[in-house]
This record gives C-alpha cells, structure tokens and sequence, in this order.
C-alpha cells in the first residue's frame, strides 16, 4: 500500500507531499454522474458494491493518496429513528428535528445494524485499493445542526435557541450524540479503515467560549477514544479556537484557507497540517492556482508534517483535468532551498 498519507498522519516528514480532496468523489466528475443518473445519492451510499465503486473512482482518475468512504456524515442518523432526504437543489432534509429537550424521546439509541451497508462497503474497499481508506463522521456538534435545523442553515437560529436556552438539554443531545459517533467510528474502524477524518464544518460558528462548553468536550471524549488509526479533525475558523484546538490531540488538523498555513505552522506545533487550498481557486487560471500550491506547499514543509487538501469540500465546477495536474503539481514538487 502506498504509504505517504498514514506516514504524513503519524507526523513523519515524507519524500513527497501526499493529496487527497475532500468530497473527491462527486457531481464535477463524469464517471460519478453516468452512475448518479441511474441512483439517487442515498442508494448509492446504501448500495456497497456502488459506495466502493465511487469511492474508487478519484483514486484510479486523479492519482490521489487517500481514498474517503462514499457516504455522508447524517447517515448514521437512519440508525437513530431519523428520517433523511436528500433533495435536488435543496440539500439534505431532516426529520423529526429536535428543537427542545422534549423531542429528545425521538431520538434512539444507534442501532449498529441498521447502517451495515457502511461497514459492507469498507470491507469490499479494503480488499480493493491501494490506497488508505479514510472513514468519517461528524462530530457531535456538527451532526445536531442538521437535526435541530431540519436542513442547511446559515444563520443556525434554532441550534443557538436550544444551546441557550436549555443548555441541559443540549448537553444531552451531546452525549447522545457522542455515544453513537463513537460506537459508529469503532465499526468503521472494525470493518477496515485506515484512518479517521471527524467533520466539524459548523463549530466556526460559535464563540471561542461556547465551543469550550459546547463542542470541545465530546469531540475529546471521541479522539481519546479512537485507539489503533490516526484521526483528522477538520474545523472551520481555526485560528480563533487555536487554544481548544491545540490539547485536542489529534493527529492531523485540517484547516481551511481563511488562516495563512505559515501561521498555521507556528499556532499549532504539535500537529500534522492538512490543507489549505481555496476550492474556487481552481475555478481561475493555472497561473493563479499554481502561484497559491506552491506557497502551501513550501509554507507546508514547515510543519510537523502536511497532508495537501482543499479548505472544504471539491466544488462542483472544478475540472476534472485541473484536479489531475494538481495531483501531479504536488507529487513532482521540488523542495529546492527548503
Ligand atoms: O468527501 C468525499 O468524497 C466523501 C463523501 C462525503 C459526502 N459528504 C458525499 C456527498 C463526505 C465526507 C460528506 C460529508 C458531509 N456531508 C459534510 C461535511 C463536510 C462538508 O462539506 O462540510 C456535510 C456538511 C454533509 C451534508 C451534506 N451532504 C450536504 C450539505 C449536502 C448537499 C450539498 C450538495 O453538494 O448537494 C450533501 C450531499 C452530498 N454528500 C453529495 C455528496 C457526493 C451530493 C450528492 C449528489 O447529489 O450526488
């Protein structure tokens, strides 16, 4: 197996930088549409066979370093008594949705065997790349806003409603939350993967001081709990948490293009850096896109040691070709004078 990715995760400096993209498999890529067409996404992650297939599409196309299990972070919650859609243009729609400490009751306990087709998927990957394989979740926090909003959201008034106002009730929510992540990583874990990505997209939106209270505890209680494969978190505004984030001890800190990569090098000396890559720079001229792998890279070098990625998830507009020279940009990459 090539081993650059789990080395770059255990914090070793590698020979090469190695690549992988979030939401790497996906609506930009042909291969994925041919398929998309005849399944709804929701098939596609309960189908195995199909989940493996897409899954293995970017590494065979694009030469990645890692390939991440095709799903989504608010499948774990078809396990949970909640209902989840996926509806074009609208994105995910969630139901029942949990406002108050009173809907709680519509919330089980995980059930494991509900989600198999997960865990079906990982074995078939495992036997199949030669690549890691990247399992995932959302951390607690970041799974609640689906459920507390019913769908995407911006301004996130109804999660914010129910953390103030019935802090206790959050906190439940939490801890239900935590238990399930935990017992839904350690199968995926079972089952196979390399390494785990936890996604916090949304604790940016909170103060430093709430994500104390709020976040940082249950996304600890997960890492502490993850025994035998490396563990990525991946959070928005890293800079204002760079304190809570810093005694998290994970492994890799994914970060995104709103801080500078060389301050990021300095904030957070005990991690490996993934990152950081604007997604819509890719959408300009490879003068542009160039200019900016380059500083990422060479910035990069400096830290305990980097995993390239995007910011945030491959947007759909992006160029299949353009993602191919970027693997390639990256792997030829010489660090003369580093
Ligand atoms: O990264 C990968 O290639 C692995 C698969 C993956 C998906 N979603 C596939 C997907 C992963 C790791 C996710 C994580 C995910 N899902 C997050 C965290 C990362 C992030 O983007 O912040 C979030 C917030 C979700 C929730 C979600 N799923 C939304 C908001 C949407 C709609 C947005 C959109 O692009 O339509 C989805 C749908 C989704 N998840 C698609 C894919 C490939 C598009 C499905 C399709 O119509 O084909």
């Amino acid at each position: 197996m090539k081993e650059a990715f789990l080395k770059a995760c255990r914090g070793f400096k590698t020979d090469y930088t190695p690549v992988w993209f979030m939401r790497q498999a996906g609506r930009y890529m042909p291969e994925y549409q041919k398929i998309r067409q005849k399944y709804d996404f929701l098939t596609m992650c309960k189908t195995p066979e199909i989940a493996a297939e897409v899954t293995i599409q970017p590494v065979k196309i694009l030469g990645v370093d890692a390939a991440i299990l095709f799903s989504d972070i608010l499948i774990p919650l078809e396990g949970m008594g909640i209902k989840i859609e996926f509806i074009e243009d609208k994105g995910p729609q969630v139901s029942p949705t949990i406002r108050a400490s009173s809907h709680l009751e519509n919330l089980k306990e995980i059930e494991i065997e509900a989600v198999d087709y997960v865990f079906n998927a990982i074995k078939i990957l495992v036997r199949e790349l030669h690549v890691p394989l990247i399992g995932f979740s959302a951390s607690p926090f970041t799974l609640a806003t689906y459920v507390i909003e019913g769908s995407s959201s911006k301004e996130f008034i109804n999660t914010k409603r129910f953390m103030f106002s019935e802090p206790a009730g959050f906190h439940k929510l939490m801890e239900i939350f935590t238990k399930a992540t935990l017992k839904y990583l350690t199968e995926q874990i079972r089952a196979g993967v390399h390494a785990i990505q936890i996604f916090d997209t949304w604790a940016g939106i909170l103060s430093p001081f709430d994500y104390e209270i709020f976040v940082k505890p249950y996304v600890k209680k997960i890492i502490d709990n993850i025994k035998n494969v490396p563990v990525i978190y991946f959070c928005s505004n890293t800079s204002g948490l760079a304190n809570h984030l810093n005694d998290l001890n994970a492994n890799v800190l994914s970060i995104d293009w709103r801080i500078d990569i060389k301050d990021a090098v300095n904030i957070f000396k005990s991690y490996s850096l993934q990152g950081n890559l604007d997604p819509l720079t890719l959408l300009g001229t490879e003068e542009e896109i160039f200019q900016r792998v380059e500083r990422i890279l060479i910035d990069g070098k400096r830290a305990k040691s980097h995993i390239f990625n995007l910011g945030h998830g491959v947007n759909i507009n992006t160029r299949v070709e353009v993602l191919k020279k970027l693997v390639d940009f990256i792997h030829e990459f010489k660090f003369t004078g580093v």
